[in-house]
């Protein structure tokens, strides 16, 4: 399954984020909006247990969330849509996978793993900005499923067509969530429109 956000708030942030002229520290927080706005969607579907509560009026059902959620940010640009989430699943664990594409191959490098230990039981959901070739996100979820990880999603800012194609064939079981829908990779294979490198836009690195 392929979400493509229409909500208002995530478009209008995101063109702010596309934007050149946008400086680190407004990209940072929009990131962050955008994040928490997609949290609710990416959640949609979570399992509920019900439980007896009594508000001060009278007895009634109350539900809580049963499932186990892991958050899953590919460094360095996923980092930055940890907050978002984390401020709606206060008590979601969170494990780092660090991957970089080579500037030559465009083909990721795996640098970093550490996941938490119960990641089979639960929900694994990989953030990542940008899916571009979709090399990083095939791999990091390769990675999730060689630790046992089974329900596992990706929520991504802006995807490129060519990579929703190589993940839902490579990973056809894991819905992929996205703020936006973009045209095509130029030979570099960045994003066209995109909005640049994210980890240097975030971090203020270049
Ligand atoms: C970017 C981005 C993704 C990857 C997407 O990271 O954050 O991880 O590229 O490209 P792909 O779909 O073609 O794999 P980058 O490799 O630039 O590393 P960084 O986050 O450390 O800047
Ligand atoms: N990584 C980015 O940060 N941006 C792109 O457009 C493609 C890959």
């Amino acid at each position: 399954m392929l979400y493509i956000s229409n909500h208002p708030l995530v478009a209008h942030k995101l063109s702010i984020m596309r934007d050149k002229s946008t400086n680190t520290e407004q990209f940072r927080s929009l990131l962050c909006d955008i994040s928490e706005l997609m949290c609710y969607e990416v959640t949609r579907d979570l399992s509920l247990d019900k439980y007896k509560i009594e508000t001060p009026m009278q007895e009634t059902t109350g539900f809580a969330i049963v499932d186990n959620v892991s958050i899953i940010p590919i460094l360095r640009a996923g980092l930055g849509m940890i907050d978002g989430l984390v401020k709606l699943i206060p008590n979601a664990r969170v494990g780092h996978i660090g991957l970089y594409r080579d500037h030559e191959t465009h083909m990721p490098i795996e640098y970093y793993c550490k996941l938490p230990s119960e990641i089979e039981n639960g929900i694994s959901i990989v953030v990542d900005p940008m899916l571009a070739t979709g090399g990083s996100a095939i791999d990091a979820i390769d990675m999730l499923k060689r630790k046992g990880a089974q329900k596992i999603r990706f929520l991504c800012l802006v995807a490129a067509p060519e990579g929703v194609k190589r993940l839902q064939d490579a990973h056809p079981d894991v819905d992929i969530y996205a703020c936006a829908l973009d045209e095509c990779l130029n030979e570099n294979a960045y994003i066209l429109p995109g909005l640049g490198d994210a980890g240097d836009r975030i971090f203020g690195t270049d």
